[in-house]
């Protein structure tokens, strides 16, 4: 794994992906080497750097994506770059998801901006998996969804869809087809990331059987473990304990967190 650094990246591409999501590839062969579910820490101006996971990983040409909706002035600024800009950027930062287990049934499940890292880790380790490979995807509505094209062309049977309002998929959140996965596949593996309730309830699912890695994207402030701004509370080996997002994960065991 890289040690995180500060360096300036230049922007090779700008896509609009879906009402207001823009994916920035940058020229990074540093950054292309990152295990997926690690983040960067972007510098945007007037604001704290501001915390975006890989979208796309690819060692070979030196290339790494960063996929993010505008919420904010940070965001905002962020879109608003064009191909040749350059960013300031400090990572690869954090622990990724680990690598799947090659014979075990492995289900994707991703809410919103959630979904990019997942489509790292699919692109970076489909080929090592042999079990079936499922994903779920989950949005507010088929104007916010992202990256189905991009699942549908690794994945070669249905990716099931599901929205808040019923506009594409079914109707509902993700939890309903990862219940009938799990169901299939009891001691499957689950790779999860989205809006906390989401991932809570992904982790109340997979309590019973299977193991499920979870990436939480939870509000930062340093990015690398100084400030305590990101900390979640954990099971410790001697009672409860808080972890740093930015530094312990931001992927964890669905088991290792405490929810209430
Ligand atoms: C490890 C990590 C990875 C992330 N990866 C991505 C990604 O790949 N794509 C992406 O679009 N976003 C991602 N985010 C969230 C992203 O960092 C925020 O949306 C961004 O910092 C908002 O900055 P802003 O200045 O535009 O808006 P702000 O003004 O900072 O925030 C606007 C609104 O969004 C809310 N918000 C901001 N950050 C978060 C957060 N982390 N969780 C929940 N609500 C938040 C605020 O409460 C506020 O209501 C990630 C966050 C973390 C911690
Ligand atoms: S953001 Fe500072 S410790 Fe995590």
């Amino acid at each position: 794994m890289e040690s995180p650094r500060v360096s300036r990246y230049r922007i090779v591409s700008r896509m609009e992906k879906a009402k207001d999501h823009v994916e920035l590839i940058l020229e990074a062969p540093v950054l292309a080497r990152a295990v997926p579910g690690q983040f960067v820490h972007v510098r945007t101006p007037g604001t704290l750097r501001r915390p975006i996971s890989f979208s796309r990983l690819n060692p070979v040409r030196g290339e790494a994506g960063l996929l993010f909706q505008v919420v904010g002035p940070g965001t905002a600024w962020l879109a608003g770059r064009e191909q040749g800009d350059w960013l300031d950027v400090l990572g690869p930062l954090g622990q990724g998801f680990p690598r799947p287990e090659p014979d075990r049934p492995w289900c994707l499940v991703g809410g919103g901006v959630g979904i990019p890292p997942l489509y790292a880790a699919l692109t970076a380790w489909q080929n090592d998996v042999t079990a079936s490979i499922d994903a779920i995807l989950g949005a507010r509505s088929q104007d916010y969804l992202i990256m189905l094209e991009d699942f549908g062309a690794q994945i070669d049977h249905p990716i099931a869809v599901t929205t808040d309002d019923g506009s594409v998929g079914a109707q509902g959140t993700v939890l309903g087809p990862l219940a009938h996965w799990h169901a299939r596949h009891p001691t499957g593996q689950v790779y999860a990331c989205g809006p906390m309730p989401m991932l809570a309830a992904v982790a109340r699912l997979m309590q019973t059987s299977g193991v499920a890695y979870l990436a939480l994207e939870q509000r930062m402030g340093c990015g690398v473990g100084a400030c305590l701004a990101c900390v979640v509370m954990a099971n410790g080996p001697e009672g409860p304990l808080w972890r740093r997002v930015c530094h312990d994960g931001p992927v964890f065991r669905a088991e290792e967190l405490i929810w209430s």
